[in-house]
């Protein structure tokens, strides 16, 4: 049985790759590559596996919604993603690779019996990023 929670935040980012020239950037990521960065409303699905505990449930909501919030949201809502986040200070903050550092960082002291299965993160309506997290 999967459970899958929704969770949202807001972020800042910029695409640019260092070792490309300000040509290849622009011409790589168009207005994504504006110098001062824009932002994004993203939803991230948290997707566990496993089987019901005493209580009937994969996971409590509450403990669930908590550890989210410590290690993904508050860390990551309001903030700029080339700048604020250990996790992403050496890759560009693509959505692809932004969907690796929530993975890894929720996976980092997973408390739950119910495994991490997937987490998907939506960008924009049209771009949608899904992670198996094993
Ligand atoms: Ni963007």
């Amino acid at each position: 049985m999967q459970l899958t929670r929704r969770y949202r935040f807001s972020a800042s980012h910029r695409l640019d790759v260092a070792s490309l020239t300000p040509e290849e950037n622009r011409r790589l990521f168009g207005k994504c590559n504006n110098p001062y960065g824009h932002g994004h409303n993203y939803v991230v699905d948290v997707t566990l596996e496993g089987s019901r505990d005493v209580s009937g449930q994969l996971a409590g909501r509450q403990e669930l919604d908590s550890y989210v919030t410590q290690k993904i949201l508050a860390r990551l809502d309001h903030k700029n993603l080339n700048a604020d986040v250990a996790e992403l200070a050496s890759v560009t903050p693509t959505t692809e690779n932004l969907a690796l550092a929530i993975c890894a960082m929720l996976k980092k002291e997973w408390p739950f019996r119910a495994d991490l299965k997937r987490v998907r993160i939506a960008e924009t309506e049209r771009n949608i990023f899904e992670l198996e997290a094993k």
